[in-house]
This record gives C-alpha cells, structure tokens and sequence, in this order.
C-alpha cells in the first residue's frame, strides 16, 4: 500500500485536515462515535487513530476531570495539531505518537476505546485489534466507525467519481480508501477473529450541512492525499470536477444551504474472555 493511501499526512494537510474536514464531516462523526460509546464521568478512554483530536476532545468533556483521556496516532503531524488546539473543559488530554499495534497504555486500563475512521487505514488489522483487547478493562468497550460503501455516501461518491473521470483512477485512489473496509460482513467477521464479544453494528446516517460547494470541493480535495494529482490539473479539468460534484448535489438544496447524508457504520464490542 502506497503511502498516500494509508493516509500519511504533512504537518501542512494536517492543519488542513483539522480546519477543513474536521468541521464539516469527520468531526460530527467523530463526536457521534463518542456518544455511542456512552462515556460516562470517571472513565478511562483512549482515541486510536485520533488524527487531531476531535474524539478525544469529545470525551474529555464526558469523563471530566476525575476521568482521563489519551489520543493515539502515528502521525506525528496529526498529534502536534491535535496538541495545538486550544484545551477543552474536562480531562487533559494526553498525546501520544504511536502505532495502534502498540499502544502506549498498560494491561486492562482502558474503560472504552474510541476508533473513529480508521481501521481502514490498517493493511493489517489484527494486531492492532489485539493490542486494543489488551488494553480494555474486562468490563469495558471498543467503539468503532466505519464509513457505508461509498455508494451509500452520495458526495464522496461524487467527488471520487469526478476525480477519477478528469484527473485519473490514480488520484482518486486517496479517497477511496476510506471507504476499503465498508462490507458489514467483512467487518464482523474481522471484529470476531480478533475475539471480540457482543458485536453490534449500527447504520448512523447524518445530515450534514455543507459549505458552498464552488469552495469547499476544491478546499476538500486539497486536504486529502488526492491533492497532489488535482492540483497539477488544468485549470479546466479542475472546473469540471467541481462543477460535476455541484451538478450531482444540486438535489440535496441549493448551494449554500445544502444537507447532505453521510453514512457510516457504529460498532460497539466487548472486550473478549
Ligand atoms: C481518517 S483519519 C481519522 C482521524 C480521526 N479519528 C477523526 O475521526 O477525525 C485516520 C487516522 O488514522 C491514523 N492511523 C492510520 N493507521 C494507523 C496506525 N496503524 N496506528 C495509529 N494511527 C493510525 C492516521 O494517521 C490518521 O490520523
């Protein structure tokens, strides 16, 4: 898997990530993950995957300050912007660069973990699977998000559908992979290899309000590993990129005011015996 699919960012897309997409898509999912983690005050919970913290954020503000809050990436871009924003009332969050398949928390110390947009990044998912086993109290709970197939997320099926026409498969190839552990089967069979108990997944779909499209796209594509082959583009092949993304989510409402659904799977699993 090349680089740019596992989602490696610069310090740079980073802070595009957290001022871009953070408000508009992954952070209302982020937060909706959180919720259906259900938190409560006093509890341990560690965000895995957490780019720049809109989990961790979440949580710190649920398990408050007798509770504790860690957000874990191996992105070092991500976890420095994470570090950057400004603190959040609740638990102080503690960063931690550092692979999913070796967490840095101890043994059963974990009363949830949070995983929100991210095993699908992993070619190898076991491992990481396991260390999150490790770290779950008895009691406790694994919470992941996993986008619906990208025909079930009207605009990113836009967008990856324009790219791909105007400016190559291959470019295109950075957004699709968000969307390369979407089948439920694949993931429960996946979720009960590791040995997790309880596995309930949950279709959550959100109406998101988007920003002006004309911008947002071009700002979108910009943020994502798909960047580099649009920004070398035409002009003109950029036009039509957005210009077809816009044509497609007319249907949605006018520019502007636009409410678009986004679906995503909700897991929730016990800790296995
Ligand atoms: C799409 S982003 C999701 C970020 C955040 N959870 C959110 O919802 O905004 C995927 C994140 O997973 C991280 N990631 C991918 N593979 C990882 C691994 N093996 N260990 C830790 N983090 C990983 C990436 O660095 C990236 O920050």
């Amino acid at each position: 898997m090349t680089a740019s699919t596992q989602w490696q960012l610069a310090r740079a897309a980073a802070e595009k990530y957290q001022t871009v997409l953070t408000p508009v898509i992954l952070g209302p999912f982020a937060e909706a993950l959180v919720d259906f983690a259900h938190l409560q005050p006093g509890e341990t919970a560690v965000d895995v995957g957490c780019g720049t913290g809109a989990a961790a954020r979440r949580a710190a503000g649920l398990v408050g300050e007798t509770g504790q809050v860690a957000g874990v990436d191996v992105n070092a871009s991500m976890i420095e912007v994470a570090q950057s924003l400004p603190a959040v009332p609740g638990a102080t969050i503690a960063w931690h660069v550092a692979n999913a398949a070796q967490l840095p928390q101890a043994d059963q110390s974990v009363d949830a973990v949070l995983c929100a947009q991210v095993l699908q990044f992993m070619p190898e998912k076991q491992p990481a699977l396991a260390d999150m086993q490790r770290v779950v109290k008895p009691s406790g709970r694994v919470a992941f998000s996993l986008w619906m197939p990208i025909e079930d997320n009207p605009y990113f099926f836009a967008l990856v559908d324009a790219v791909a026409r105007h400016v190559g498969a291959e470019t295109a190839v950075g957004l699709r992979a968000a969307f390369a552990f979407s089948n439920q089967d694949d993931i429960y069979a996946v979720l009960q290899m590791a040995g997790f108990d309880q596995i309930e997944i949950e279709i959550r779909q959100i109406e998101l309000p988007m920003p002006e499209l004309t911008q947002f796209v071009p700002r979108h594509i910009g943020a994502t590993p798909m960047g580099v082959g649009y920004n070398q583009a035409a002009t003109a092949v950029q036009h039509a990129v957005v210009n077809d993304v816009c044509e497609k989510m007319a249907r949605f409402g006018a520019n502007g005011r636009m409410q678009i659904p986004f679906r995503s799977h909700m897991i929730l699993c016990k800790k296995g015996n």
